[in-house]
């Protein structure tokens, strides 16, 4: 409880909408703060009004990254969902929470079952978003259940939508009686590489899947007679080849920012390219803005706004062990 209060001062929620992709000041969050989240966000990332891609901004005590504003224009977010901003708010204790058991789910991934893996205490199962300014009604599944009827709900990202896929499945399930009647269509299993996930609910008409693409853009061969050290080339400026796959959507929930890391960039030899030339002296941080603002322009020109409700979730807590 006490380390939730910390979470507060430095969780940073934020979602969605294109048109607010912003960069503010740079913010960091201790180390053990993330500690105490693992579990809730490995677990149950989407134990809220499932509409309402919950994004938070938690960064990694070692990096800092661009941090999206949300609070500088309270009125327009505050319109986002008409009266309430979903967006802005805590996590609270709830004791009749979690909504789904883990280890009875098929599509729960072993590695990121807590209780699964043997951990003992329960309370970090039992929290629940509280919007600021109002009350979201306790999750539904059978009203939600019909409401998806005949749609199509498409995660993208790296693991941490793979996880949130995974926890909205759960969730959903928890209202099908007939569990054999929800299968992933290709009978495909869940690896982290694995690059597209489709699961049907077929009683209810509707897939929930998942693209991997953990930096939304599109890696490539580096060009010709580039220095050694250079293996791979993220062109910031395309989108990754399997977008197209996302657009007919009703639902399309976005993330990226793991992977964008020193360790897993540079010192695997993977180095910026725009426009077909190499950018060996760009930051991070730079590039990921540049990243976000393909994704953005992707968004407007393809997306049918009318039709797809498009969310953004930025970063969560490491689920490394002793991360
Ligand atoms: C929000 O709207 C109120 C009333 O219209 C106004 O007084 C206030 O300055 C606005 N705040 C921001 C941050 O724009
Ligand atoms: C919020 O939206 C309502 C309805 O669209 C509009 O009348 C109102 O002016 C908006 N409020 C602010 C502060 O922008
Ligand atoms: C979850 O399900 C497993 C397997 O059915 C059961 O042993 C366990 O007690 C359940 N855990 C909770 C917290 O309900
Ligand atoms: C299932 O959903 C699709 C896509 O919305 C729709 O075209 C189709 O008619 C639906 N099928 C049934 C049996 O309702």
């Amino acid at each position: 409880m006490v380390k939730k209060l910390k979470f507060s001062s430095c969780g940073h929620m934020r979602s969605d909408l294109v048109k607010d992709l912003n960069f503010g000041k740079m913010k960091h969050c201790h180390t053990w703060v993330f500690h105490s989240f693992n579990g809730v966000l490995v677990i149950g990332p989407l134990l809220l009004l499932f509409l309402v891609a919950i994004g938070s901004g938690y960064f990694y005590n070692t990096y800092s990254f661009p941090e999206p504003i949300v609070h500088e224009n309270e009125n327009r977010t505050s319109n986002l969902s008409g009266k309430c901003n979903f967006f802005d708010g805590n996590w609270m204790p709830d004791e009749s929470y979690p909504l789904y058991n883990a280890s009875e789910c098929p599509f729960a991934e072993q590695g990121f079952s807590c209780l699964a893996n043997g951990r003992e205490d329960k309370e970090y199962l039992k929290w629940r978003w509280k919007p600021r300014n109002c009350e979201i009604p306790r999750f539904d599944v059978h009203e939600i259940l019909e409401k998806l009827r005949g749609k199509r709900i498409v995660f993208v990202g790296d693991s941490l939508s793979r996880t949130q896929w995974e926890s909205m499945i759960c969730i959903l399930m928890t209202g099908v009686e007939d569990k054999k009647s929800v299968y992933e269509v290709k009978g495909r299993k869940i690896t982290r590489q694995i690059r597209h996930l489709q699961v049907r609910f077929s009683s209810f008409n509707f897939t929930v899947e998942f693209y991997r693409s953990i930096f939304l853009v599109q890696p490539g061969a580096p060009p010709k007679r580039s220095p050694k050290r250079i293996k791979k080339a993220l062109m910031l400026d395309k989108m990754d080849d399997i977008s197209k796959e996302w657009i007919q959507s009703d639902i399309l929930i976005f993330n990226t920012g793991h992977w964008w890391t020193p360790t897993k960039l540079f010192e695997l030899g993977w180095y910026f390219q725009i426009d077909g030339k190499m950018k060996l002296g760009m930051t991070i941080n730079g590039a990921f803005k540049q990243a976000l603002a393909t994704w953005k322009s992707w968004v407007e020109k393809k997306v049918n706004t009318d039709r797809t409700r498009v969310f953004f979730r930025t970063f969560e807590a490491t689920h490394w062990r002793c991360a």
